[in-house]
């Protein structure tokens, strides 16, 4: 998958631009608040159907003006194809494929795939278990958009059933009949859920320790696993684990009421992740908690090239500077046979990687090159990205 452009127009600070991107290593360079996150968000709406950081999709919407628009020009298995999207102040936001309508987000989701990597993902490993959640849930989107479909069902029977559970005594007797409909539609949702997102986990685990082995030179090892309300052996059938959803909902009826929430299901699903076999939410160093990270998010690109055959594009929002040397080296060893967006305060100089260079100032974008042997030896203070 590669991104061969992206126009913005009104889109937060940047007024009308189009940006041309290279196959291989594209460096966003600019001061700090010039614009350079607001284009990979102008990207990355197109991976996840939201904005990773917009609450509300008018935020995006450059101030003054009444529609911002992003379009980009992409190559899927060669086949070149735009995706578009409008959010305007009166309407919520449409997208459109090759210029053609999508009647709803989920259409469109799945059709450019891309891994985001910031800051804030450093701390998946010790953050709450909604982040991991949400880790896995925007991963899977782009690789099964029939999960999205089964998400918002869930999200939303969960909502009535929790409704139900939260009014009085006499209310809750009128709809006794309605929460066994919701139960037992939760359960099937649960196990359809719980399946999908077992399987994407044994993924993960199996490629975040051959990364993480690369990393760190197989001192440590690392092991992620599904938690979640069932066991092991509930996953033999799709029919055992729907009756322990089914059976988990219905013995803990009297202590949900007494809650006003739904105690089990997949909404209180996490992630468990070891190092040598010790939880690293406590045991882990900040360092390796910031290496696990990194192995996840490139595992979730390895995941996307086993399901599409193809690397997604893999955008990284200002995130080699938080990490030390090692794994920057890591990072940058294995970037080659992918196209990569880097945000960066400084034009970061790669060695052994060729780099397009786009400098970004109040909005405004200019592309260039920038001549890497001279450029080498008068950045070696600076923020420098090399490999020895
Ligand atoms: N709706 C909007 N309309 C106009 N400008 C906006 C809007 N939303 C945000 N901005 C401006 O965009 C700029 C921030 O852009 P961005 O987050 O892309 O900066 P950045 O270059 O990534 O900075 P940093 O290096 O600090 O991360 C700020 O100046 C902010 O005021
Ligand atoms: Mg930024």
């Amino acid at each position: 998958m590669i991104i061969k452009s992206c126009e913005l127009s009104s889109f937060r600070n940047v007024e009308s631009e189009i940006i041309k991107f290279s196959p291989t290593v594209n460096v966003i360079y600019g001061e700090n608040a010039q614009g350079k996150t607001n284009i990979l968000e102008a990207i990355y709406i197109f991976a996840r159907g939201k904005s990773f950081r917009a609450f509300k999709d008018k935020e995006i919407i450059q101030f003054g003006k009444n529609i911002a628009y992003s379009k980009i020009e992409y190559e899927k298995k060669r086949q070149k194809s735009t995706l578009g999207v409008e959010i305007s102040k009166s309407a919520t936001k449409r997208f459109y494929k090759n210029g053609v309508k999508s009647e709803r987000t989920a259409d469109i989701i799945g059709e450019f795939r891309a891994v985001l990597f910031c800051p804030s993902h450093l701390g998946i490993v010790s953050d709450s278990a909604s982040v991991r959640r949400n880790f896995l849930d925007v991963a899977i989107s782009q690789l099964k958009p029939i999960y999205i479909k089964m998400m918002s069902r869930y999200n939303s029977v969960l909502a009535n059933r929790n409704a139900i559970l939260k009014m009085s005594d006499e209310e809750r007797e009128q709809y006794r009949s309605m929460i066994d409909i919701y139960s037992s539609e939760l359960a099937s949702l649960n196990a359809d859920i719980a399946d999908v997102r077992s399987e994407y986990v044994k993924k993960l685990d199996y490629w975040v320790k051959i990364i993480f082995e690369q990393m760190t030179n197989g001192k440590e090892v690392p092991k992620i696993t599904y938690d979640t309300c069932a066991d092991k052996d509930d996953f033999e059938s799709r029919e055992r684990l729907k009756n322990k959803y089914q059976t988990l909902l219905s013995e803990n009826y009297e202590r949900e009421v007494r809650y006003g929430a739904t105690l089990f299901g997949i909404h209180k699903d996490d992630l468990k992740i070891e190092i040598n076999g010790k939880d690293a939410r406590f045991y882990a160093s900040q360092g390796q908690q910031r290496s696990l990270a990194l192995a996840m998010k490139m595992a979730e690109g390895e995941i996307s090239r086993e399901s599409s055959g193809e690397y997604p594009v893999f955008l990284f929002d200002d995130v080699l500077s938080e990490l030390d040397i090692n794994r920057r080296r890591y990072v940058l060893s294995n970037i080659n046979n992918r196209q990569v967006i880097i945000t960066s305060c400084e034009p970061l100089v790669f060695e052994n990687a060729e780099a397009d260079y786009i400098f970004i100032k109040d909005g405004r974008v200019s592309e260039h090159q920038i001549d890497t042997a001279e450029d080498t030896a008068a950045s070696e203070d600076k923020d420098e990205i090399t490999e020895e």
